[in-house]
């Protein structure tokens, strides 16, 4: 005991590495079980800015051991590509410390190509994926043909699951897609390389957490993503093929439920989405420009990943409910309050509006949000610069209002605030406080 699940409950991009960073000087494991390096997470620490993609946020904490549970998708080359980034910065991910599931799926170039290929085609409407290869691979999982971790331990399985998956995405690329076939040699070339490097780091994840939990150890359950871009539950078809949700990770992991602690729903202050589908907050103009940024700090909202620039608006706090709801959060961690300050008007959306008719609540899950607009309540603003503030009582009286409006909103209590992207940017209010 216990196990405590960090989650993103808005559509990605919440701060979970930042939040995660912070938690972990306090955990034995911290694992990730969904996604793979479609997410990207940065960790501050002092002048240094580490871009996760695969290895755990917790990586960056000298006393952690991480690991990449069965839900994930890992492409074999990112994954090594992040071990040698991460070693010579001086972080140790070696196989000690670093340990990948057996069932985890690979990734493969197949897959990537395939994404891209799927992202192209005119017909089908474009979803804006990382094209980093995550639809395909979840979907020949789901097709049971797909190649996992497992198999990089038997050079002659490696090679025929690797030869039929190949085969089976040029056919698609000569018939479907119309574009050159892959070349299959170098690609099973580079994946025995990978076998040799990544044999060492496949071991039963869901039994090293299990074991580490009965044995009072302390685990962080790293989510990716966020839970609007759930397969099931987000805002379908605009979402990833993974599960960013508290159930999600005991399935990613391989756990069952019983020494659930804290379910953590790192939110943003504001509203941001990168990719295609709905945003009800969605701001344009001034105030969108405000919350991202001009991209001259590493926290403006440029995707990690692709760069791409992210859509920004109010918080929303009747996806927060529904989030909230999905995942069982226990409390809510803020990040980026301090990006709010200055910003007038500073709205709320607290409810939503169809013809005369007005929701609390999604009254039928987040999938077509169309008919609705949001029912803004605006805010006073502040005008301090909060990054130096350290406790509650510090904060300016419209910041501890507009987390307690949330607050109220929720149901939920706000335990965590942070102001700033740094280890220590950080207000922890004890329960007491
Ligand atoms: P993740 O995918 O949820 O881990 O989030 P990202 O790392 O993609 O994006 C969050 C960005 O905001 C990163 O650059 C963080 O360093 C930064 N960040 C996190 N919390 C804060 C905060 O409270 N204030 C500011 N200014 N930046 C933050
Ligand atoms: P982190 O972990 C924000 C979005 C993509 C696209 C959709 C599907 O950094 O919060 P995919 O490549 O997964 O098939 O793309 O999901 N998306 C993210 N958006 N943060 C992420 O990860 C994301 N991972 C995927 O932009 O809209
Ligand atoms: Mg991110």
């Amino acid at each position: 005991m216990p196990l405590d699940i960090v989650i993103g409950s808005q559509w990605g991009d919440e701060g979970k590495g930042r939040i995660i960073d912070f938690l972990a000087g306090n955990a034995d494991i911290v694992a990730r079980f969904n996604g793979g390096d479609n997410a990207g997470h940065s960790v501050t620490v002092a002048d240094q800015v580490f871009k996760l993609h695969l290895i755990p946020s917790g990586i960056i904490q000298p006393q952690t051991i991480c690991a990449m549970g069965a839900g994930m998708v890992v492409n074999p080359r990112v994954l090594l590509e992040e071990v040698d980034h991460l070693t010579q910065l001086g972080i140790d991910a070696s196989p000690q410390r670093l340990k990948l599931s057996y069932a985890a799926h690979l990734i493969t170039p197949a897959h990537t190509a395939l994404d891209g290929a799927e992202e192209s085609e005119k017909a089908r409407g474009q979803l804006g994926t990382t094209r980093r290869g995550i639809g395909p691979t979840y979907s020949d999982k789901a097709a049971r043909i797909g190649l996992r971790a497992e198999d990089l331990l038997n050079k002659d399985v490696l090679h025929q699951k690797l030869d039929r998956i190949l085969d089976h995405a040029n056919r698609l690329f000569e018939n479907v897609y119309h574009q050159e076939p892959l070349d299959k040699e170098p690609i099973q070339h580079a994946f025995h390389a990978y076998a040799n490097r990544l044999q060492p780091y496949i071991t039963d994840v869901g039994s090293l957490v299990h074991d580490k939990l009965n044995n009072h150890g302390t685990v962080l359950a790293e989510g990716a993503q966020g839970t609007l871009l759930d397969l099931d539950h987000g805002t379908y078809p605009f979402v990833t093929s993974s599960h960013p949700t508290a159930p999600g990770a005991l399935l990613g992991l391989g756990i069952g439920p019983q020494h659930i602690r804290r379910i953590i729903g790192i939110t943003k202050a504001f509203q941001t989405r990168v990719g295609e589908g709905p945003f009800p907050t969605e701001s344009s103009g001034d105030t969108a420009a405000r919350l991202r940024g001009t991209g001259e700090h590493p926290w403006d909202e440029f995707g990690t990943t692709t760069g791409r620039p992210r859509r920004c608006g109010w918080l929303d706090a009747v996806l927060l409910r529904y989030t909230a709801r999905i995942n069982g959060f226990t409390e809510i961690a803020l990040t980026k309050l301090d990006i709010l300050t200055n910003i007038d008007p500073l709205n709320i959306c607290v409810a939503y509006q169809s013809g005369e008719q007005q929701f609390d609540d999604l009254p039928q899950g987040p999938a077509d949000l169309s008919p609705f607009s949001p029912v803004l309540e605006p805010l006073t603003s502040w005008e301090e610069d909060l990054t130096k503030i350290r406790t509650w009582n510090d904060l300016p009286s419209q910041a501890q209002a507009y987390i307690e409006r949330i607050e109220t909103l929720t149901g939920l209590r706000i335990r965590l605030i942070s102001v700033g992207p740094e280890r220590d940017q950080i207000i922890d209010r004890s329960p007491s406080e």
